[in-house]
């Protein structure tokens, strides 16, 4: 019997975009395209394990790094600039996540335990859940203040 493949699989992507993962704010729609591709290069080099595979992973996990740092800080000042009432807790989630990533990726600089296709994993897992909760629920309230007419122009979303 012929195996079942995913047209993802076969391109050896972990994970692609799909509309419903869309909260409906171009900027960070956008931005949370940018991770998935991210999330994708950093697949591919832990496809082949050899020593210039991990060479690509080092330096594709420090961008992925630095990007997730600066979609964090321009989602809070978003949600800051809309006083969105769950903010402590939606940065909670950001932080204690930003502390995994650099634990892990410490540990894979020391060569100390790490799976980089767990770690990948992982990455997916976490953004696509914190999407379809998290930044869902702030989106709703966003557009709530977009319908009351209540969305100061000025923050640009
Ligand atoms: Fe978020």
């Amino acid at each position: 019997m012929a195996q079942i493949t995913t047209t993802a699989e076969a391109d050896n992507v972990l994970v692609e975009w799909d509309n419903r993962y869309a909260i409906g704010i171009p900027l960070i729609d956008d931005q949370h395209k940018e991770l998935i591709q991210l999330t994708n290069e950093l697949y591919k080099s832990c496809l082949a394990g050899d020593e210039a595979a991990r060479a690509n992973f080092g330096t594709a996990v420090k961008g992925t790094v630095d990007y997730v740092k600066y979609h964090f800080s321009a989602e809070e000042k978003i949600l800051e600039n809309v006083k969105y009432p769950e903010i402590g807790e939606h940065k909670r989630q950001h932080e204690v996540f930003v502390k995994q990533v650099l634990e892990d990726v410490q540990n894979f600089q020391e060569g100390k335990k790490f799976v980089p296709n767990v770690f990948v994993r992982f990455l997916k897992d976490w953004i696509l859940s914190h999407i379809a909760v998290m930044d869902t629920q702030y989106a709703k309230y966003i557009q709530n203040l977009k319908k009351q007419g209540a969305l100061d122009s000025a923050i640009g979303i």
